[in-house]
């Protein structure tokens, strides 16, 4: 299917590193070695600029992948990247809550691997008019899909301070949120409804009492509200391993705790109940020393794979003294 298209889907080129590439196709190359599904399809859930997609479809000449996205302009950008791939490669404009639906519509057989990299792209981030960027002044707007739903200043526009509160507390992990949210509520209210300006007047407010930008938790906490992202891992993590063929890959890569928590815990118990699911480590896979001195975005990204047992008992759990998080 041809990718939507967008409305900042013009001449600027895609820019984004992809994070933890050669683990992401290890893990897929181990559910091709391990699975006998035929035809093989891996769905790309967070295609973004195409990065992991391109890498899976050159190691494994034999797949075919699905790539979806909710950001129409990360569609067109890898639809152009990855034509080459004719009919091995489609795409969609779509969420992780959507993916058993697509999966059903298109009557893809049961799959060798799903991926998703979670957060938004740099891209997204370095677009002002997305609304992302601490830096670069632009609406308050943080929607990774610009067709639907409220933007943030909507959504501030129209919240009880508590509610904000909890907002910054639980995605934000803000400890004194009650006065955290009061500052925001107040400096919206007085006209610092761009990115840029808000981020200026919170950290006026707020203080520097870390290395990072003092609005850096407030926007991360209004973009995972914003973007409904917590109800979403939850949907992909309820959907994706049901779809799975035996041998199948879900690998998934979070940047914060509170996108890494359901993951391992989902995960964890997956392998532990009933026998059909198996951790290939229980630690998650991180970027090298030398990764993380190219891309700076990588430090805190977290890989985490879960397989589908390819025959009963055939694959080891891993060792249970192996319990804790990197
Ligand atoms: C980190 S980027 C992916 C980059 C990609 N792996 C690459 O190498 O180019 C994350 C992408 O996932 C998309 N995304 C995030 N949450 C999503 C969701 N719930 N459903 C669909 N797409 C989502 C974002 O729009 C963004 O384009």
């Amino acid at each position: 299917m041809p990718a939507a298209s967008g409305p900042d889907d013009e001449s600027k080129p895609f820019q984004h590193i992809t994070v933890l590439l050669r683990e992401v196709v290890a893990a897929v190359e181990r559910a091709a070695s391990l699975s006998t599904v035929e035809p093989q399809w891996v769905v790309d859930c967070t295609l973004g600029g195409g990065g992991h997609s391109e890498a899976i479809l050159q190691a494994l000449p034999q797949v075919h992948l699905l790539g979806l996205d909710r950001d129409p302009a990360a569609l067109t950008a890898a639809s152009a990247r990855l034509a080459g791939f004719g009919e091995r490669f489609v795409c969609e404009h779509a969420e992780f809550a959507e993916l058993r639906q697509v999966c059903e519509r298109r009557q893809l057989p049961p799959l060798l691997a799903v991926v998703a990299d979670l957060g938004v792209s740099s891209h997204q981030f370095d677009r002002p008019e997305r609304g992302f960027s601490l830096r670069l002044d632009g609406p308050l707007d943080m929607r990774m899909d610009p067709s639907r739903g409220p933007t943030a200043l909507e959504l501030l526009a129209d919240v009880r301070l508590e509610d904000l509160a909890d907002v910054l507390y639980e995605y934000g992990d803000i400890q004194r949120s009650i006065g955290t949210a009061r500052i925001l509520l107040e400096e919206v209210q007085a006209g610092a409804t761009t990115t840029a300006r808000l981020a200026e007047r919170l950290a006026a407010r707020l203080g520097r009492t870390r290395s990072i930008h003092p609005a850096t938790q407030v926007f991360q906490a209004l973009r995972v509200w914003v973007n409904g992202e917590y109800r979403q891992v939850e949907a992909l993590l309820e959907q994706a391993p049901g779809l799975l063929a035996p041998g199948g890959a879900l690998a998934v890569i979070s940047f914060h705790s509170g996108e890494d928590r359901p993951v391992k815990q989902t995960m964890a118990e997956l392998a532990k109940r009933g026998g059909e699911f198996w951790l290939p480590q229980r630690k998650p896979v991180l970027p090298s020393e030398l990764e993380q001195q190219q891309n700076s975005r990588s430090r805190s990204a977290k890989l985490r794979v879960l397989h589908k047992k390819s025959h009963q008992d055939a694959e080891p759990d891993a060792p249970d003294d192996d319990l804790d998080d990197a």
